[in-house]
This record gives structure tokens, sequence and C-alpha cells, in this order.
């Protein structure tokens, strides 16, 4: 060994962590060098998050060793880790919702005035500065952040994290909510950043990205390392067998929908943004019939998610155009209505509306269902379990204890108890925003065959996602939707990746 070598920048050695006696990193080792980004993949529940979480100062309990720069460091906060000039943007948004985008930006470190009194003035003008200057964002940072769309509230995250000037930046899925314009910006500051000998941690479920972003990849599989590689020497095939153990067969199963009556009509909805007044939805029409899958494309700000929450009821009655549901106009529009005619959603933003956060994973699973687990007017637990067990199996829910908190799940299994929470309650019109979002490219499989089987059956679906191939492959009709009104329409194979993306931008 050449004595002289600059030690990596950053190296964990031998980690073990285990929650409650049950092991989920066994003896892993992670390097990584300065300029270079680093993929760290694997399937939902194989131990990612929790290894950076480590990273990150957030677990404090483990076993192994984290060198920085060849010195041995053992973090006891997030704060000491940041100190040390690792930032990390984590799975779970931790953005403050009614605090601006300024005080998030510089939460715990506003910059102050000569008085010592906090700067507001300046502390607006250095956000705008920062949101610009990495990401070519221009927002108002005075707004709360609860008010702004996900993708948008996820850059401000990164550019958090940006703002920290770290020589090791850690991103979980941080194109998670992005749409492909937004992802763009981010690969470019990364890129930026590794040139300028920054160390990048990666995370991502999608292969696409892995690809274009990463010199080396790692795998972790039931909280085991795989192997390290550089990406040129492991092509996608050979990454998902590491991943999964196995080769996938079929991503997207064959799907022949024979469509039956039709279950949603939509007849010139509007919807209007409370703050501004100005449309967010105009004189919106479609409909859905039983056995379809209409896919809704759309960039962000298209009104594709305010569509879906409108026919879901979460803003109460349109101010224009009505709503059917197997024929019948809905009078009441509600959630508590939805729901009782036999829709079901799942929001993109499963930790705002999808997910209760202390209860347990079976509890999270049955919530939408409950009186349908009752006895006698008690809740039965076995009953709770017998049907939420096989949604359980066919998604391949790994973790702890059904009873275990939900957020003791890895991110994608999160997910998919939101979906299958959607699905427990047996709707006829299926709501999805951005279903399989985090969710591994095994899992997908299972999920895709899943829906297949589920409209095979007489359900009908609309879905939106913002991952074009998943899109084309499972939609028999996608609406393009620009500026809150539909502007384009086609047919199961009239559309590619590149047509559907222009319509998108406006210029059908
Ligand atoms: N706080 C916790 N308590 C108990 N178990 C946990 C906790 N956090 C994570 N786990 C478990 O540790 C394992 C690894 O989870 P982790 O979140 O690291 O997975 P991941 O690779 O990030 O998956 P994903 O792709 O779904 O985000 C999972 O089995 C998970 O259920
Ligand atoms: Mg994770």
């Amino acid at each position: 060994m050449n004595p002289q070598a600059q030690p990596p920048l950053l190296q964990m050695l031998q980690i073990h962590k285990a929650f409650s006696g049950v092991a989920v990193l066994r003896a892993v080792d992670f390097t990584v060098q300065r300029g270079e980004v680093h993929a760290l993949v694997g399937e939902n529940g194989a131990g990612k998050s929790t290894l950076i979480k480590i990273l990150g100062g957030v677990h404090q309990e483990y076993r192994g060793h984290v060198l920085l720069d060849g010195r041995a460091v053992r973090f006891r906060s997030p704060r000491e880790a940041e100190a040390h000039g690792i930032a990390v943007i984590h799975q779970e948004l931790a953005l403050i919702p009614h605090l601006s985008v300024a005080e998030n930006l510089f939460l715990a470190r506003e910059p102050t005035g000569r008085t010592g009194l906090l700067d507001r003035r300046a502390m607006h003008r250095a956000a705008a500065a920062v949101l610009q200057q990495h990401l070519g964002l221009q927002l108002d940072v005075s707004r709360p952040v609860a008010d702004l769309p996900l993708g948008t509230r996820q850059l401000i995250e990164i550019a958090k994290a940006l703002g920290h000037h770290a020589t090791l930046l850690v991103m979980d899925e941080p194109t998670s909510a992005l749409s492909e314009t937004e992802a763009a910006r981010l690969f470019a500051a990364i890129r930026q950043l590794r040139a300028g000998g920054v160390g990048i941690v990666y995370i991502s479920h999608k292969l696409e990205e892995i690809y274009a972003l990463a010199d080396r990849i790692t795998v972790l599989r039931d909280g085991q390392l795989v192997g390290t590689a550089a990406a040129g020497d492991l092509p996608p095939k050979h990454l998902v067998q590491w991943m999964v153990g196995r080769e996938i067969e079929q991503l997207f199963p064959k799907h022949a929908a024979i469509p039956g009556p039709e279950r949603l009509r939509v007849a010139g909805l509007c919807l209007a943004d409370p703050r501004t007044g100005r449309w967010l939805l105009e004189d919106v029409s479609l409909h859905v019939r039983a056995g379809e899958i209409v896919g809704l494309a759309g960039l962000t700000g298209s009104g594709a998610s305010e569509l879906l929450g409108a026919i879901y009821g979460r803003y109460g009655a349109p101010p224009r155009g009505a709503i059917f549901v197997n024929g019948q106009r809905q009078t009441r529009v509600s959630p508590r209505a939805a729901l009782h005619s036999g829709l079901a959603l799942l929001t993109n933003d499963r930790q705002a509306s999808g997910l209760v956060l202390p209860m347990s994973v079976l509890h999270n699973l049955s919530l939408s269902t409950l009186d349908r687990c009752r006895r006698g007017g008690l809740l039965s637990r076995r009953r709770e379990r017998e049907r939420c067990g096989p949604y359980v199996q066919k998604m391949n829910l790994r973790g702890p204890a059904l009873t275990a908190p939900v957020t003791a799940l890895s991110g994608g299994n999160q997910q998919k108890v939101v979906l299958a929470r959607g699905l427990l309650s047996e709707p006829s019109i299926l709501l999805l925003d951005e279903p399989t979002r985090g969710i591994d490219v095994a899992a997908k499989a299972d999920i895709y065959a899943l829906l297949n089987e589920l409209t095979a059956a007489g359900l009908a679906i609309l879905l939106i996602t913002s991952e074009l191939p998943e899109l084309l492959a499972l939609s028999d009709r996608i609406l393009v939707l620009h500026r809150g009104r539909i502007i384009a329409e086609f047919q199961r194979g009239a559309a590619t990746q590149e047509i559907i993306l222009h319509a998108a931008m406006g210029g059908a």
C-alpha cells in the first residue's frame, strides 16, 4: 500500500445495525471517493436508508467504523454530521410545513444583522439566491412550504443541503417527486458538485438515473453487501439480479382490457386556486370504463393531482362541472361520499395524507375499512388480519410484524401500505397518484400484475405517474394535461415518451 495515498473521503467498515434485536445491516462495507457519484441500490427494506442514517448521525447505536478522510468519527447527532461536512437529504422530507421557504432553508442558522437580531430581508435574499444558483428555481420565499407542490418542496430540501457546502452529499431518492425538467436541473447540479470534488451518495430505484449519474454502484440485499462495481462493469440486467437474487422475467405483464360499462365521468369540471382565484382546472371532461386504466400525463402545475383530488371531493363541490359515478351524478362532493360510492384515492404525498405515523402497520392498512373488520360491533383483530393478509402477501410487504408502528417500515414498504389500504376498500374506481414511487423493480412488477388482475375483474383506474415507461405500458388511453386543461388524448400504442412530453409542455 502506498502510505502517501490519500484515504478515501468516506469509509464505512463492517457496519452492523439491529432494531429491537433484529439485524437489518450485517457487516456492510461502503466507500466513497472525492468527486464520485456512488449509487446505493437494493430492494425495499434492504437497508439503504438505515446505512445513511448512521452516516448522518440519525442512528447512533451501531457496530462498526466510520472514517472520514481516514479519521474515525462517531456522530451523536445529525448536527455533528453536518459540522463534518455531511449533508443528507432524507427519503421523507423534513421541511416544516407552516414555516416559509426561507425559514426552512435557514433553519437554526438564520443570518443575523449587526444587532444580532434576525435579518429577515437578508434571509429572504440569501434564500432566493440559493434556490436560483443551484437549481435555477425562482420562488416567493416568504410563502409557507405547505402551500407548494410536493416537487417544489423536494427541490427546497435539496437546495437546503446544497447550501451547506458539504464535502459529502447524500441523497435518498431525491427525484421521487420531481418532474423530468426538475430532475434534469438536479442532475446538472450534481455533476457540477462532482466536478468540484464533492463525494455524492445517490439512492434511487430508477435505473435510468443510476446509469446516467453513477460512477460506481453498491448493492445491498437483506442488509448485506452484495457487491460494489464500476457502473460500466455492471449492466442493468446484472444489477437487477444482484438486487433481487434472481432475474425478472417481465416487468410489465401483458394487459388486455375489455372495457365494460362506464364507471366514472367528469363533465366540464373547473377548480379555482383559493389563494389566487386562478383556475387550476378548466373545463375538464373525461370518462373511465370498467377494466380500463386511463393515464394522466402532465408536468408540475398541470393540475393532474388536483384533478384526482377534485374527483375524490377533497375540495368540496366544484364551482362548475359535474362528477358521475356509475352513471349517478354526485350531489354531495366530499371524501366521505366518494369512499361511500366506491372511489379510493392514493395521494402522492403519503406522509401528509397517506399514513397515520404513530399507528401500527395493520391499523394503517384497515383504517378506511374498519367497519368491515367488526364482529358484533367490536373491532376484530382476527378479521382485520384475515382481510389484510392477502394484500400483504401479494405486495410482498416486508419488514417487522404487522403490529409494529408503520414508521418501522422502509420507505417503499410504507408506500405499499398506502396502496394496499386503497385496495382493501374494494373500490370500483381507483385514483392513483404515483402509486409506485419509491418501490423497487421487483415489487413494481408485483404491483403491475395486481393492477392487471383488478382491472380484469372490472376495476376502473385513473393513473398519474411521472415515470413515462410505466404510464405507456399500463394505460389503455393517455390524457395529457397542460395548465389545467386536457390538451391531447392518445390510444394505447399511439404515443411515445417524446410525444407525451412534447404535448405536456404545451406543444400539442
Ligand atoms: N425505526 C425502525 N424500527 C424498526 N425497524 C426498522 C426501523 N427503520 C427501519 N427498519 C427496518 O430496517 C430494514 C431496512 O430499512 P431501510 O429503511 O433501511 O430500507 P431501504 O433500503 O431504505 O428501503 P426502501 O427502498 O423501501 O426505502 C427494514 O426491514 C425496516 O423495516
Ligand atoms: Mg429507504
